[in-house]
């Protein structure tokens, strides 16, 4: 008998700021993504204060423009996403398509036209779609001429999307998600906030500001679909990476207690408690800031406390480590999460640090602070694949990532938790989000398309996709 239970959602993981290209077609308006620099320094490159969203092609690339061209090649795609054996896809909407300066009242038709096609090929393929309403993009127009989420206008835009997508998919797509890693805005709140430093993300109070705006965002989300659908679920989405105290001084433990707070539990206590936690009060102190110099109303929190999520969407790839007393500094190479160098996990070339074992902590935590289903949204291994002349590519190492995740899962599953899925990330090698590159591959299907643009655009299944195939036809692993 299988460790996961029956109808158990195995499937892969997209945005469409990484696969879809065609970003002037059909009507799309430039996003955010569209202005992000492609290579290892695009967080530099957008952290200079002059940085003001001028696509430069003369200075950059900007891989995320053409994507791997799933705009054409969605049938194809899904086609091999179905011989997998995938139950579930989950994928994101371009806001930009549907709403192409985020202002305007009336959405974009072909815009739409285009994920009617997309849910209904998914549907003809038995896979159930997963949405992310917003996935690391914005129409560009919301950052530029608004100023990013800190600005309060930006609720009755994220509004009308939602209730746009919402309306037209409630019938087809049950399992829904608001922002795509809300919490990851304190590393970088350029791709969830549309914040850089020329519209005020040095400022941390523009953070919380945001923050509040987008959880009140997602709360009117939640109430949208539940008033459309029964049926519907809606989930928060975070970014979790198990911290652990470097060591038993107990001044690192409190450091990790904070660290734990303030980075994976901040956002989804909002989220799925329906309240600011106590620790509000100290995180903001931290930054010489108080609840009241947010603006908030009583009818916004009254609508946080009414409309929670119902489940419990997160990614996960790693793990990290809190040190304080300044004694040990050694730091993982690569890592935007911080934290110093775990002596007992490996890295991947990317620097982050691989920790199966982190996977079933953090499951254990979540279900027992929220006692909600959880579902792992992302999961998987950035690497360097070397395709043979025939374009195979034997990614034992990645096979080896995902078991080691799963057996997690498995043992997490047995100590009683209530698992609903998992999508491993980039289920087909697209455009990485941290460092706009190609070379970093987590996909179980390879694309010719290099870091340059160059490439026939040919997908080929890895060995990691006859492996994947089994594992959904076992529902897990073989004994
Ligand atoms: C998550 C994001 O942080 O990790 C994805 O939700 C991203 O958009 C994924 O692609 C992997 O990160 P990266 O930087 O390797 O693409």
């Amino acid at each position: 008998m299988s460790e996961f239970p029956e109808g158990f959602l195995w499937g892969g993981a997209t945005a469409a700021n990484q696969l879809e290209g065609g970003y002037k077609e059909g009507g799309r308006g430039l996003s955010i993504a569209d202005a992000l620099p492609g290579g290892k320094d695009r967080f530099k490159i957008v952290s200079q204060p002059d940085f003001d969203w001028t696509i430069d092609e003369a200075k950059y690339t900007y891989p995320n423009h053409e994507g791997i061209d799933f705009y054409h090649h969605y049938k194809e795609d899904i086609a091999l996403f179905a011989e997998m054996g995938f139950k579930c896809y989950r994928f994101s909407i371009a806001w930009s398509r549907i709403f192409p300066n985020g202002d305007e009242p009336q959405p974009n038709q072909a815009g739409l036209k285009f994920y009617d096609n997309v849910i209904d090929e998914c549907l003809a393929n038995n896979i159930e779609p997963i949405i992310t309403i917003s996935h690391y993009e914005m129409p560009l127009n919301l950052a530029k001429r608004y100023g990013g989420w800190k600005n309060h206008y930006l609720i009755e835009f994220y509004e009308n999307f939602a209730r746009t997508v919402l309306t037209r998919y409630a019938d087809k797509v049950k399992y829904w998600m608001t922002f795509n890693e809300i919490n990851s805005a304190a590393h970088f709140p350029v791709m969830g906030q549309g914040l850089v430093p020329s519209n005020g993300a040095d400022d941390k109070k523009n953070v919380f500001q945001a923050w509040h705006n987008q959880f009140v965002a997602s709360a009117k989300a939640v109430k949208i679909a539940h008033e459309l659908h029964k049926n519907i679920q809606v989930g928060c989405m975070i970014l979790y990476a198990t911290s652990y105290s470097y060591d038993a001084n107990p001044a690192n433990q409190l450091a990790n207690l904070h660290h734990n707070q303030d980075f994976n539990f901040f956002c989804a206590d909002v989220q799925v408690r329906g309240e600011y936690p106590a620790y509000t009060k100290r995180l903001l102190a931290e930054y010489g800031l108080a609840f009241d110099d947010l603006e908030t109303t009583d009818g916004e929190l009254a609508l946080l406390k009414q409309y929670p999520v119902d489940y419990i969407g997160f990614s996960y790839y790693m793990s990290t480590a809190v040190e304080t007393t300044g004694q040990n500094t050694d730091t993982v190479a690569g890592n935007l999460m911080g934290g110093v160098k775990n002596p007992f996990l490996k890295a991947s070339d990317w620097g982050w640090q691989i920790d199966p074992t982190g996977l079933r902590i953090a499951l254990n935590e979540l279900y027992d602070r929220y006692q909600k289903p959880l579902f792992v949204v992302e999961n998987g291994l950035g690497a360097l694949d070397k395709p043979d002349k025939n374009f195979h590519v034997e990614d034992d190492y990645r096979i080896d990532y995902l078991k080691q995740h799963i057996q997690a899962m498995a043992g997490a599953v047995a100590d009683g938790v209530d698992l609903m899925g998992y999508t491993p990330w980039g289920c087909i090698d697209l455009v990485s989000a941290s460092t706009g590159e190609m070379s970093k591959r987590y996909g179980f299907i390879y694309v010719d398309l290099d870091d340059q643009g160059k490439g026939s655009l040919k997908r080929y299944p890895k060995k990691s996709f006859y492996w994947y195939q089994e594992v959904i036809k076992n529902n897990g692993l073989e004994k």
